[in-house]
């Protein structure tokens, strides 16, 4: 599957000099969702994953697929303020801007294994809060899971050492 050809090019968003990858063309085709989604359960489907980490916002829109389909439980790591119990936090760089992350203290089983998914990684910021988010919550990072990964930009440098798969690379 060509998946570049589902992916919608978009320059100058959200700011000057950003080409937006944007993933909403290949949500609205059937084929291409379906794709994504087997082809990440078929590469996790013996790794024993108990959990799926979503990151907000397009990380629940493919996480939650997967882990219904590796029969995983779902956990959302969640932009501030929206988790109404205590929480763990941890801020980050973006490729533009900074923001801050948050999961439940409760959200993991102690010792249970985390896939975290996301629909991008760019600079690999988001993603190493999340890691940081699993361990504080005592979960076992069991490795990344990305629909598309901007390899310039060096993300997978800023990562645990823990498998990463990603479907489509620029
Ligand atoms: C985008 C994308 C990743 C992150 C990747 O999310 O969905 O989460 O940026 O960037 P990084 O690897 O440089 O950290 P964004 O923060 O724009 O939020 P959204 O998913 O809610 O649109
Ligand atoms: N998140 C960070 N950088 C991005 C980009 N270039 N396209 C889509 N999402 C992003």
């Amino acid at each position: 599957m060509d998946l570049k050809s589902l992916i919608r090019d978009v320059p100058d968003f959200p700011k000057p000099g950003i080409l937006f990858r944007d993933i909403t063309t290949l949500l609205q085709n059937e084929a291409g969702l379906r794709y994504v989604i087997d082809q990440l359960h078929d590469h996790h489907v013996d790794a024993g994953i108990d959990y799926i980490a979503g990151i907000e916002s397009r990380g629940f829109i493919f996480g939650a697929p997967l882990a219904y389909r590796l029969g995983a439980g779902f956990i959302p790591i969640r932009k501030p303020g929206k988790l109404c119990q205590a929480v763990y936090s941890v801020e980050y760089s973006l490729e533009y801007g900074t923001d801050k992350l948050q999961i439940h203290q409760d959200a993991v089983q102690p010792g249970s294994r985390v896939l975290i998914v996301d629909d991008l990684m760019a600079t690999g910021g988001t993603a190493a809060a999340a890691a940081q988010l699993v361990d504080q919550a005592q979960g076992e990072l069991a490795g990344f899971a990305f629909i598309v990964e901007l390899e310039d930009l060096g993300g997978r440098k800023l990562l645990p050492d823990v498998p990463i798969k990603t479907l489509v690379t620029y």
